[in-house]
């Protein structure tokens, strides 16, 4: 049975799910109920020195395509909309009770952090996140953090910014990297009504879920390649396979915002669960075995494939390929039992490889 505990900047964790600041870490009982759901580590909503005045409606699910497939939120959320005294007297020592490691969320200036900072660590939490959401001046609020703290503190990175240089310029300041926050400003207009989909002033929203998640992967495996501190991934996480591309590009641990919204906090055990299958399916003790194992292929060459070769014990000859086929190379007829690539006609793009769900397809 494969281990998947980590330990990060002296956090231990059951498993490297991990909730992320939203709404489904919005107080103690939500954060409570995401430990029933098997989460490994907490990390609380953002606080800042004042509540938040929200928009509504601020959630929109992303329904994209025919089949209305969910890829993910806009959101025109903004930090929590608690009081802080509130968090500090009840909602930290609610989520505490779990024993689970509790990372405050804080936001976002220098001089906010400063005074947020010893009271977060007074009221018993492991470790203190904070969120720069565009606003800038990492290096500043890591200072003004590191100065009145003694827990571990981490940053977390927006998509937007370039993500190496501000890893490089915050890792003798702080004790890793969460990335990423969501990605916009973006905009959805509800054909039915005319309006945005979103209540902000602008309509603008911001993209969390499943699309943005190739977006994150590549920062992970940029700040990985960057920095020696430890990484943690959040941005499209739904399943164990996503907790393995995550470590593979050298996460330490993951963050569940968006898949949690939308499902619910059995999530995170099912992930965890899904990670340890996938981990043994593939005859791995641990996440260390694959921790970074795909940065080494990220060399700065283009590579070339040659045209893919079908495994037939795998392939169920289910017509996908070919219809994603450009350039007409795949033949399939499952009344003969046939399946052929012509290699004149193929370009050896790749794509069938990626379509096929049994795994069937690789290059020769
Ligand atoms: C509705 C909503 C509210 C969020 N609020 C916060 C927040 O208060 N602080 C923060 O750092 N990130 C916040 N985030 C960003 C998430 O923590 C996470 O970085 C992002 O959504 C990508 O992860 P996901 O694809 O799993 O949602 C919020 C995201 C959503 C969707």
């Amino acid at each position: 049975m494969a281990n998947i505990r980590t330990e990060f900047a002296g956090l231990r964790l059951k498993n490297p799910v991990m909730t992320a600041a939203g709404p489904a870490s919005r107080d103690g009982m939500t954060l409570l109920n995401a430990a029933a759901g098997g989460v490994g580590g907490l990390v609380a909503k953002t606080v800042s020195v004042r509540p938040a005045d929200v928009p509504r409606p601020n959630m929109a699910a992303l329904k994209e395509g025919r089949v209305g497939s969910r890829r993910g939120i806009l959101n025109a959320e903004l930090w929590s909309e608690l009081p802080v005294e509130q968090w500090l007297e009840k909602e930290y020592a609610i989520a505490l009770s779990s024993g689970l490691p509790l990372i405050a969320s804080v936001g976002y200036t220098p001089e906010e952090v400063s005074k947020l900072g010893p009271k977060l660590e007074k009221a018993g939490v492991h470790a203190i996140e904070f969120s720069t959401h565009y606003v800038g001046g990492h290096v500043e609020i890591a200072k003004a953090l590191r100065e009145v703290v003694d827990v571990p503190i981490f940053a977390k990175i927006s998509p937007k910014v370039d993500v190496v240089e501000v890893a490089k310029s915050l890792e003798t300041h702080v004790d890793g990297i969460v990335g990423i926050n969501t990605y916009g400003p973006c905009l959805r207009i509800d054909i039915e009504t005319g309006k945005p989909m979103l209540g902000s002033s602008d309509g603008f929203g911001w993209m969390s879920g499943t699309s943005l998640k190739p977006i994150a992967i590549r920062c992970i495996a940029d700040i990985a390649r960057a920095v020696k501190i430890p990484v943690i991934g959040v941005g499209g996480v739904s399943s164990g396979a996503d907790v393995i591309e995550f470590t593979m590009v050298g996460a330490q641990a993951v963050q569940v915002c968006t898949a949690a919204i939308l499902e619910g906090s059995t999530v995170y055990g099912r992930i965890a669960q899904e990670t340890t299958a996938w981990l043994n399916n593939h005859g791995y003790d641990s996440l260390d075995d694959i921790r970074g194992i795909a940065l080494r292929h990220m060399d700065g060459s283009a590579k070339l494939i040659p045209p893919p070769a079908v495994d037939m014990e795998k392939c169920t000859l289910c017509g996908l390929c070919p219809k994603s086929c450009v350039y007409g190379a795949i033949t399939v007829d499952k009344k003969r039992n046939l399946f052929e690539i012509d290699k004149d006609l193929c370009e050896a793009c790749g794509m069938c490889i990626s379509v096929c769900p049994y795994h069937a397809l690789n290059a020769a």
